[in-house]
């Protein structure tokens, strides 16, 4: 594991346009920021902002607090190959919004696992749907093992990866985020053995689904081996132990305020289950509203990780021009073994918490 995470979320707005799942992860964390006291200069810093949908809407709850003619620098964060492009077209809504207000927003294109703003200067670190992300890539799929095997050992080999790169990340934020400032997370979590049997391992699910379409492919001859073993998605899902163990061990930097953990649901779901209760609803609405939802799922997918795939396809020696065609195959082939296996709820468990640096 020596090579550092690089990988962007799919470029051409196609985050933004597909990341309803984690706007309702952002908008769980809202009430978080409804009690602290904002005064008249503000700064805060969002790590891991991403094409800018949801992080401008939770910049806009906290400016809506604002009194007039405050100041607010607003900071956002992410690696440099992020399409901060969209992000940037976003950024006049926000000024428009709050025109009594003096608005100083900044682009940081650093990763976070580095220091990444001026010590002592943040009044307020957001993250969201994020720091599942590790900083290094992991180990690539052994060619003596199937999809399926991959999926069931990566929890354990990520693991030290992820309890390291969190104490770094919550070490570098405690530099950087002011004495008495805030830092609300939210984080992926990893499902209980209990909530396996009730609601799937939804985000697992999606995964493992995507590479067993690779998988067929590959099967067929349509995508070489070398490219479909290259399945190495740098993430990791804490369990709420890990999580707030992790906290605990800096307890000299940072003071846990509020906790909770709640399943987020993707939007979709709802979708389905309303076209599955209509009247005139028969087998065959319900099996296309069924696919609908399984293709929604797939879509929100490939949102974070569609360039990735091609790009590993190009760098495993697919020709440019066929890397479109193949794409659209494997989306079709993961639409449809996910509508076959069954999506179940989709819901992801997330952890969120309000921490008061000390
Ligand atoms: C699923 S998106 C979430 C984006 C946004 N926070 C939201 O709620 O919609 C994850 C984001 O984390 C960013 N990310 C992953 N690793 C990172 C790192 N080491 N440094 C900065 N950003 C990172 C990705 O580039 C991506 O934009």
């Amino acid at each position: 594991m020596d090579q550092n995470n690089t990988l962007p979320m799919t470029a051409g707005n196609a985050y933004n346009e597909n990341c309803h799942q984690q706007t309702l992860i952002m908008e769980g964390s809202l009430p978080l920021f409804d009690d602290i006291n904002l005064g008249s200069n503000l700064t805060i810093v969002d790590y891991g902002c991403s094409q800018g949908r949801n992080s401008i809407a939770m910049m806009q709850r906290v400016l809506n607090r604002m009194a007039p003619s405050s100041t607010a620098s607003l900071v956002f964060e992410d690696l440099p190959s992020n399409e901060f492009a969209s992000l940037i077209r976003l950024l006049p809504e926000l000024s428009a919004s709050n025109p009594t207000l003096k608005i100083y927003p900044s682009l940081i294109p650093r990763s976070f696992y580095e220091p990444v703003i001026a010590p002592a200067t943040v009044d307020i670190g957001f993250t969201s749907s994020t720091i599942h992300w590790l900083k290094r890539m992991p180990l690539l799929k052994p060619p003596t093992e199937t999809v399926s095997e991959y999926y069931a050992k990566r929890t354990c080999r990520n693991a030290p990866e992820a309890e390291e790169n969190f104490r770094e990340f919550l070490t570098l934020r405690g530099q950087e985020i002011k004495s008495g400032g805030y830092f609300i997370i939210a984080c992926f979590g990893s499902f209980t053995e209990e909530e396996i049997t009730r609601y799937k391992d939804a985000l697992i699910l999606r995964h493992r689904i995507l590479f067993q379409a690779a998988e067929k492919l590959a099967n067929e001859g349509k995508l070489p081996l070398k490219a479909m073993e290259k399945i190495n998605v740098p993430i990791y899902d804490r369990s709420e132990e890990e999580f707030r163990s992790g906290i605990e061990e800096l307890k000299d930097t940072w003071v846990m305020e509020e906790y909770y953990r709640k399943m987020i649901p993707h939007p979709a779901y709802d979708k389905y289950l309303k076209a599955c209760e209509l009247e005139d609803a028969d087998e065959n609405s319900k099996t296309e509203a069924a696919k609908a939802y399984a293709g929604a799922l797939i879509d929100w997918l490939v949102a974070v990780m569609g360039d990735m795939i091609k790009n590993w396809w190009r760098e495993s020696g697919v020709e440019d021009d066929k890397v479109d065609e193949i794409y659209q195959e494997l989306l079709v082939v993961a639409k449809d073994l996910l509508w076959k296996e069954g999506p179940g709820g989709a819901e992801i468990p997330l952890m969120y918490t309000r921490l008061r640096r000390a």
